[in-house]
């Protein structure tokens, strides 16, 4: 039976929103700001009569709006009530993005979520029409950039509505200004913002959201999932989909069914998530790391686990992506776990991570060749920190196992390419994407 055939469905929302919460995660100074900013978008575009469809695409692009800024200080700048270079990290989410078909509206109103009103000149930018739900958007966070870190909000408001009124028709659609005035009377809507459950406000202002992903859309978004983790560095920009292609081809002969390879598949595409929450400058660092930049980096696996336990249907994928730094002597992190608590799913995309690492460039070293990095494996397989019958099973399917890892390799690598191109073109060389050492 094939996972479309069991009926795999897992909540397109909830996908987006565990994104959306794992890039706030990387400083305490932007937390919750894409859940603030969605809550407030979703407001608003229903109070200017937005359908619901275009409500949708306003949550989840305002939920993943600052995801191509790639740094932290990209992130960072963009708390700035005036910005710099105010289109680089639209133009760079909407790269992201926009190769997954149902993200393709929220990508372009991504791309152009920080273009001025301008008393109507805003309705285009470089060449394209701007839909109303960027100026959503785009006021939507503006909001959220002044309301952030104000211990009383309800004080803080008059001067908030002040300084947002006052470039109404400069910078913001004045019909939309009308009605956020009309929300900001009510002190809910502040309470709302600022409640440390979010969670809670931004489900009641969203609806029922009743769109499903099945096996092979839930595929192609852990995938580009994988790809906003990797791209960050030019490293390790084809690792996840190596890792994926790896496990997804050591599980059949495991013995996994359809339904297990196509989970494991998507597992090694997750396995990095967490990744999202350290910086690109640690990432990226080609000196060696203090002890604090590895406590930080050594993190991810755990960050893995919490992002995605909270989504229905991958449970097994949680830990199975989640459990790759985990060792059979209880050596691992970040639980410790022993051999007795680690499935087959956990070893091989342990297995696959340890062999597709080595098998990539890395700042302070060169790829490995395969016989030496199959002895690598045999020697952590003998010394009982990886799965030996796993380790084994790669031996003797090398030849198979090695053209899936290089198919995929290929495929990113090229999709790599075309970003960064992209992205120089339309954002400058200013804010490539990190270009140094990345660490395991
Ligand atoms: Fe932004
Ligand atoms: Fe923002
Ligand atoms: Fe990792």
């Amino acid at each position: 039976m094939t996972t479309a055939e069991t009926g795999l469905r897992v909540p397109l929302m909830d996908m987006v929103l565990c994104l959306s919460h794992a890039v706030d995660l990387v400083s305490t100074s932007v937390a919750d700001h894409h859940k603030r900013v969605a809550f407030a978008a979703v407001r608003l575009a229903e109070a200017f009569g937005l359908t619901p469809q275009e409500r949708l695409d306003v949550l989840a692009a305002a939920a993943l709006h600052d995801i191509g800024a790639l740094s932290l200080k990209e992130r960072l700048d963009t708390l700035e009530f005036e910005l710099d270079r105010p289109h680089e990290h639209g133009a760079s989410g909407h790269l992201l993005l926009r190769g997954f078909a149902p993200f393709a509206p929220a990508a372009e109103l991504i791309r152009c979520h920080h273009v001025p009103w301008e008393r109507g000149k805003g309705m285009e930018f470089r060449g394209r029409p701007v839909p109303i739900g960027s100026h959503v958007l785009h006021l939507a966070d503006r909001i959220d950039v002044l309301a952030a870190g104000k211990g009383d909000v309800l004080a803080a408001a008059p001067e908030i509505v002040r300084r947002i009124r006052a470039q109404a028709p400069d910078r913001f659609v004045p019909g939309l200004v009308e009605v956020f005035c009309e929300e900001a009377r009510k002190e809910a809507f502040w309470l709302d913002l600022t409640s440390p459950s979010i969670d809670r406000a931004l489900a009641a202002a969203g609806g029922e959201c009743d769109l499903y992903l099945g096996p092979a859309a839930l595929l192609d978004l852990s995938r580009l999932f994988g790809r906003i983790v990797d791209f960050r560095c030019r490293f390790t920009a084809v690792h996840s989909s190596c890792v994926a292609a790896t496990a997804r081809a050591l599980a059949g002969p495991s013995g996994f069914s359809e339904d297990a390879r196509h989970l494991l598949h998507v597992a090694g595409h997750l396995h990095d998530l967490g990744k999202l929450a350290v910086s690109a400058e640690i990432l990226g660092n080609t000196k060696p790391l203090s002890e604090e930049q590895w406590r930080v980096i050594r993190r991810h696996p755990f960050q893995t686990f919490r992002i995605l336990e909270r989504i229905k249907g991958l449970e097994e994928v949680a830990s199975w992506a989640s459990q790759h730094h985990e060792r059979l002597d209880g050596g691992g992190y970040p639980f410790h776990c022993r051999s007795k608590e680690l499935s087959l799913g956990s070893r091989i995309v342990a297995v696959a991570d340890v062999f597709s690492a080595m098998k990539e460039d890395r700042s302070y070293r060169p790829a490995l060749k395969d016989p030496e990095a199959l002895k690598v494996l045999a020697e952590q397989g003998r010394a009982g920190l990886l799965d030996g019958e796993v380790v084994a099973l790669l031996r003797e399917r090398h030849q198979d196992v090695e053209a899936a890892r290089r198919q995929a390799r290929d495929a990113a690598r090229k999709e790599y390419d075309r970003f960064s191109l992209e992205r120089a073109g339309t954002v400058g060389a200013g804010s490539r994407p990190v270009q140094g050492g990345s660490h395991d």
